[in-house]
């Protein structure tokens, strides 16, 4: 058992409470801008065992880019592994999230990942449907099915913020449709993305959700397999390499475990074989990472024996 001890976690939130007061919460997308400076959360999901959270776990926050993992493994379920990579490259990029700047000096023109912004946006245009609407349906469902919570649903105020000021992500749509990295319409593709960024989950869907990584793939309660193991090792292997994005060697050494961080302030972890962990705390540091958020991993990483190098 990893964590028996409530009170033990509690401790470490109160710990790490004071970093929340040294980060920014995002405004760039203007409704994140309204979010509680001073929250931090946590969730452990040990299968079979009861969900341990500590901190303000009742504040539910929207994925952002913690929706990148699960658009590609929908992505790589749809089309496989060979045809998603023809589009989107494997290679860390040391730049921002939002970093245009490799698109034009990496020769073939593709984006180098699936975790940047623009590699996530030619993924979500990857994702099989007849319409938007189908596509959104079949990527909610799929996250549902990982949440084991129906209720998971997109905040509509949060996707249309986003879809109104979307100058950057836009341009790089616009950009990789010239050099044929992406074909459809770049409105309908920036419609999804916006929307499958702004679905709304609490600490402890999030800690269901690493938990489903952490087992490969399969239902951790149930042993029911939800998606394909070799999808499950992409999606951890692009977590380590890039979840983080250009903190990912630093949360490597200093962490350890695949995680995907969202400007929202959320952070998805997968502990192989063990458990699932969910983080909210919106105030991030410069890289988009949630500050507090990630000097908690550190402590539960130490106290818990978390690397897994
Ligand atoms: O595309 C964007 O900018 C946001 N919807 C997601 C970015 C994000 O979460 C970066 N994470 N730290």
């Amino acid at each position: 058992m990893i964590c028996e001890n409530q009170q033990e976690l509690e401790s470490y939130v109160a710990h790490a409470r004071h970093w929340t007061q040294k980060g920014k919460v995002a405004d760039y997308i203007p409704a994140l801008a309204k979010a509680n400076q001073a929250a931090l959360a946590v969730s452990i999901y040990e299968p079979g065992k009861h969900c341990f959270s500590a901190g303000e776990v009742e504040h539910k926050f929207t994925l952002q880019s913690i929706s990148k993992v699960l658009a590609l493994a929908v992505a790589l379920e749809d089309i496989g592994e060979e045809a998603v990579f023809e589009h989107i490259g494997m290679e860390p990029t040391g730049d921002p999230f939002n970093s245009i700047i490799k698109l034009e000096t990496y020769k073939p023109s593709k984006p180098l990942n699936p975790m940047i912004n623009a590699g996530a946006l030619a993924v979500t245009s990857l994702i099989r449907g007849s319409n938007n609407h189908e596509r959104l349906e079949r990527l909610l469902h799929f996250i549902q099915d990982i949440t084991n919570n129906s209720n998971v649903k997109v905040c509509e105020e949060v996707a249309q913020s986003e879809f109104d000021t979307s100058f950057l992500n836009r341009s790089m749509c616009y950009y990789m449709k010239q050099h044929n990295v992406i074909s459809g319409d770049v409105e309908e593709i920036l419609e999804l993305y916006t929307k499958q960024c702004a679905v709304e989950v609490s600490c402890r869907d999030l800690a269901r959700i690493g938990a489903v990584f952490a087992f490969d793939g399969k239902d951790p309660d149930t042993d029911r397999r939800i998606f394909p193991t070799n999808v499950a090792r992409i999606c951890k292997t692009f977590m380590v390499t890039c979840g983080m994005y250009n903190a990912s060697g630093e949360f490597a050494i200093k962490v350890g475990i695949p995680a995907k961080s969202g400007v929202s302030g959320g952070i998805m972890c997968a502990v192989p074989g063990r458990i699932g962990i969910g983080i909210f705390s919106p105030a991030l540091d410069e890289k988009g990472n949630s500050l507090a958020g990630m000097r908690l991993l550190e402590k539960m990483a130490k106290a818990y024996d978390l690397s897994m190098f």
